[in-house]
């Protein structure tokens, strides 16, 4: 009589691809970590560009692309959804996680990189910047005090982060003066971390920790996240061992500076594929 060793989500294979979505390009910061840290595994990246910027949205209308982009995603045979969107984290993984979470591991960008700002020395007050979407839902407060209830969390919202760096502004005089408008909020004064609670900020990592001077560690969800892909692949038996097949980089919406932008985020000459979801979707 042989054992039977029990996995969960056993009916997911090692040789499925990755899922990973976002409202735009912001999320290939996400993809590009997963890729170097997981070189064997398949990217399916979604970005929806025809509903861009999810941070001004209605929680409502990311509910309902969020689940919309999570089904597409499983109906394509994905073995894991990784939300490579501060916002959709925020709003919608709660509800994901609901939805599919028996059917598929869901990873959200804001869970490791809370836990990974947690473990840094003598952190007492933590800032916290994403767009009004993040902000707004109280997430990152709200995850760092029920698991250290003491911390004080200082948030604010950077709207014009988004666009000055989708224009290619990291580095010049337009993105210091608005990186340093923002940092000079007052709250921010006696910070012992702070977090790029955005998919787009690690663009701007090194311009937020010039301007900080080096003394106050700045954390980014991309190499924290593709280590908690790698630990849930791990866990559930999912890892791809054998050569990577060619990853897919869909967006809901096309233009040519989606695609020059999309190379900014992923770092490699990547090409976008045109595909209408919401026109199949609606249809239905
Ligand atoms: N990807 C979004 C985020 O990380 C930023 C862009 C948007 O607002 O859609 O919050």
């Amino acid at each position: 009589m042989g054992f039977s060793y029990f996995r969960p989500m056993e009916h997911l294979q090692p040789n499925q691809p990755i899922g990973i979505f976002d409202s735009g390009i912001g999320g290939l910061t996400v993809a590009k970590a997963i890729h170097d840290h997981l070189p064997n595994e398949q990217l399916l990246y979604f970005g929806d560009t025809a509903h861009l910027p999810y941070g001004d949205k209605s929680s409502e209308a990311i509910l309902h692309y969020a689940e919309s982009i999570t089904q597409y995603l499983l109906d394509k045979g994905c073995k894991m959804v990784v939300i490579a969107c501060n916002t959709a984290s925020a709003v919608a993984h709660e509800h994901l996680q609901f939805k599919f979470g028996d059917q598929i591991p869901i990873i959200n960008v804001i869970d490791p990189v809370v836990k990974a700002t947690l473990k840094l020395p003598a952190v007492k007050r933590i800032g916290v910047i994403g767009t009004k979407g993040t902000i707004q839902s109280n997430t990152y407060e709200k995850r760092i005090r029920s698991i250290a209830a003491e911390l004080q969390v200082a948030s604010l919202a950077t709207p014009l982060l988004v666009p000055m760096i989708e224009e290619g502004y990291f580095d010049n005089q337009i993105s210091h003066t608005i990186i340093e408008a923002y940092l000079n909020y007052p709250d921010f004064l006696h910070i012992d971390a702070l977090i790029l609670g955005c998919t787009h900020y690690p663009l701007i990592k090194t311009a937020i920790e010039d301007h900080l001077q080096g003394k106050v560690p700045v954390m980014d969800s991309t190499d924290v996240v593709a280590q908690s892909v790698q630990q849930r692949l791990q866990r559930f038996g999912l890892l791809h061992e054998g050569p990577a097949s060619t990853h897919h980089f869909m967006v809901s919406d096309y233009t040519h500076s989606f695609e020059q932008t999309a190379r900014l985020f992923f770092q490699e000459d990547i090409s976008l594929e045109h595909v209408p979801i919401w026109d199949q979707i609606e249809s239905h």
